[in-house]
């Protein structure tokens, strides 16, 4: 693998057949998968930064399976998605937040050996006001016989993800993804319209400076988890107090403290207890990314990429981020010695 530095001009297209290039026996489908969800992922950042302009503001009237109201550039994204991805011959079944069940490849299109999963617009309650929002998504491999994808297929435990990544849609647009090899971060240039290598192999800081975290649920949590706030805001233990940073988009909250160090809680309550965020196409993406920056990911007490998923849309607690920090999570929710 060609060793790249930070002034490298590399292409996100380039970087994956270089990857690529490191497995004899691949077949190009994966990489494949990637250059079509950077296509939808500038299809879709086209959109978003002219969300104020296009008549797509505002919600659609209509709810999704979560039972929340879908803002239009939800359904743009999600059809953007599933438009891009659905002909290329490489899945067999897609599953986004926005579908109640499998997305089928339609009749007459090839299917490959992979599935995609994902959050089409993740922090959409956001888009409205500014705030950045996000793509995240997941790809596994079928494990099913025959050609057509199956449940079975999309419940798979996170550690059998072959990638995942996310779109932000921030100050700048950038891609972040994993194969295994490392987590990669591309921003885009929309004056070439290409996702160019910015951030390569991110390692997350271990010393931690940001706590994000949700505190208006204080009242319906549970003792330890009060407890375990009370540590990482520097008042209880002899830790110092994190820097609460939340902007109630999972993506913009998980990038930041990616980059600059911390922690992201969203901890089960007395009216969510299992939280809020999904396992498949939220948490999982999310978990296999920090683990590849030397991070870690737990729901309290089991690592979140060991979790056996039983439906599609299930929900998941999530603590995830530098590895202390999640330790510290697990040490005072599940009340044992994290492991080394
Ligand atoms: P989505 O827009 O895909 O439904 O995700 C919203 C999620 C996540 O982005 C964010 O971290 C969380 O909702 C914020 O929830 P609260 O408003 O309850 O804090
Ligand atoms: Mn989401
Ligand atoms: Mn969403």
């Amino acid at each position: 693998m060609v060793q790249h530095t930070a002034t490298s001009v590399v292409t996100i297209e380039r970087y994956i057949i270089e990857q690529e290039r490191l497995y004899p026996e691949a077949t190009g489908e994966l990489s494949g998968i990637l250059y079509d969800i950077a296509l939808a992922a500038k299809m879709i950042t086209n959109k978003v930064r002219r969300a104020g302009l296009v008549d797509i503001l505002g919600a659609t009237g209509g709810d999704n399976v979560q039972g929340e109201e879908v803002q239009k550039l939800d359904v743009f994204a999600n059809e953007t998605i599933i438009k891009a991805m659905d002909h290329g011959g490489r899945l067999c079944a897609m599953a986004s937040e926005e579908e109640p069940g499998i997305i089928p490849i339609p009749e007459g299109f090839r299917c490959g050996k992979y599935c995609l999963l994902f959050d089409p617009l993740d922090g959409s309650s956001n888009i409205d006001v500014n705030v950045p929002v996000g793509t995240i998504f997941s790809v596994v491999r079928k494990i099913t016989r025959g050609t057509r994808g199956e449940m079975e297929d999309l419940l798979q435990p996170g550690r059998r993800q072959v990638a995942a990544g996310y779109i932000i849609y921030g100050s700048s647009t950038m891609l972040v993804y994993t194969t295994g090899q490392g987590a990669h971060g591309f921003t885009y240039d929309p004056s070439i319209g290409e996702f160019l290598l910015s951030h390569p192999d991110i390692k997350i800081p271990n010393n931690p400076r940001y706590l994000s975290v949700n505190d208006a649920y204080e009242g319906q949590w549970d003792e330890n988890v009060k407890s375990l706030m009370r540590k990482y805001r520097g008042l209880e233990g002899d830790r110092r107090a994190l820097n609460v940073r939340y902007v109630g988009s999972l993506v913009a909250d998980f990038h930041r403290n990616l980059l600059g160090g911390g922690v992201f809680c969203y901890p089960a309550n007395k009216k969510r207890p299992n939280g809020k965020l999904r396992l498949l196409y939220e948490a999982n993406p999310l978990a296999f990314i920090v683990e590849q920056a030397g991070g870690a990911a737990c729901d309290g007490t089991t690592r979140i990429l060991d979790l056996q998923p039983t439906e599609l849309h299930q929900r998941t607690p999530l603590f995830i981020g530098s590895r202390a920090e999640v330790e510290l999570a697990h040490e005072t929710l599940a009340g044992v010695a994290a492991t080394a």
